[in-house]
C-alpha cells in the first residue's frame, strides 16, 4: 500500500477479531515508530503491550463499567512520552511521541491490521497507570487497540483543505 493510500484509508475500528498480534509483527510496528521525528533525538516514546497479568490488573482499576470496553482489542500496547527537560522540550516531546503512536496505526494498517487510539479515563489514575507500570515520568499518551479488522468502516467527514490551510502574504 502506497502511503498517500494508508494515510485516507485507515479508520478508528472498535471491533476486532479474537487473535491477538504476533510478536514479532508488533516488533516491527515498533521498530517503525523509532522513525517519528523528534528534536534532539530524546526518544521520548515507549511502548507496552498489555498481557493476561496486567490487563486484569487494568480491568480492577477501571471498575465493573469500563472493564468490559478493555476487552475489545486482543492486543492493547500503552503508549507513553517519558517527560524530561523543560517544558519546551516536554512539549515537543509529547507530540513526537503521538506521531510515532500515528505511525503505530499506519503500519498496522498497511499489515492489514485494524488500529483504534484510544485514551480512557483508568490510565489517567493513579491506580490504572500502576496497572501498567507507567512511571512518575511518564505521560499517557494512547492505548493503542490493534486486532484483525471485523468489518470496513466509512471515513468521517474532513474539514476541507480551505478550513484548514491558509496561505499567508
Ligand atoms: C489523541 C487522540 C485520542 C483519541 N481518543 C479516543 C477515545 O478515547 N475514544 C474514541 O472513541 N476515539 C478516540 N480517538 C480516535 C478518534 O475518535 C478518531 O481518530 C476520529 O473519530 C477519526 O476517525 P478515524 O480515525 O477513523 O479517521 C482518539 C484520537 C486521538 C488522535
Amino acid at each position: 500500500m502506497d502511503v498517500e493510500t494508508a494515510i485516507r484509508t485507515r479508520r478508528t475500528h472498535k471491533a476486532f477479531k479474537r487473535e491477538p498480534v504476533e510478536r514479532e509483527t508488533l516488533d516491527e510496528l515498533f521498530e517503525l515508530a523509532r522513525w517519528a521525528p523528534n528534536h534532539n533525538l530524546t526518544n521520548p516514546w515507549r511502548f507496552r503491550v498489555v498481557g493476561p497479568a496486567a490487563l486484569e490488573r487494568l480491568k480492577a482499576a477501571a471498575g465493573p463499567e469500563a472493564a468490559p470496553k478493555l476487552d475489545r482489542a486482543p492486543t492493547l500496547v500503552v503508549c507513553s512520552c517519558v517527560a524530561s527537560g523543560d517544558d519546551v522540550q516536554r512539549e515537543e516531546d509529547l507530540l513526537a511521541t503521538a506521531c510515532a503512536a500515528y505511525i503505530v496505526l499506519l503500519a498496522a494498517h498497511g499489515r492489514g491490521l485494524a488500529g483504534y487510539w484510544r485514551t480512557p479515563g483508568v490510565l489517567r489514575t493513579p491506580g490504572g497507570r500502576a496497572a501498567v507500570g507507567l512511571g512518575d515520568d511518564e505521560r499517557f499518551v494512547s492505548l493503542i487497540h490493534l486486532g484483525r479488522p471485523i468489518q470496513d468502516k466509512q471515513a468521517p467527514e474532513r474539514a476541507g483543505v480551505g478550513e484548514i490551510a491558509a496561505y499567508l502574504d
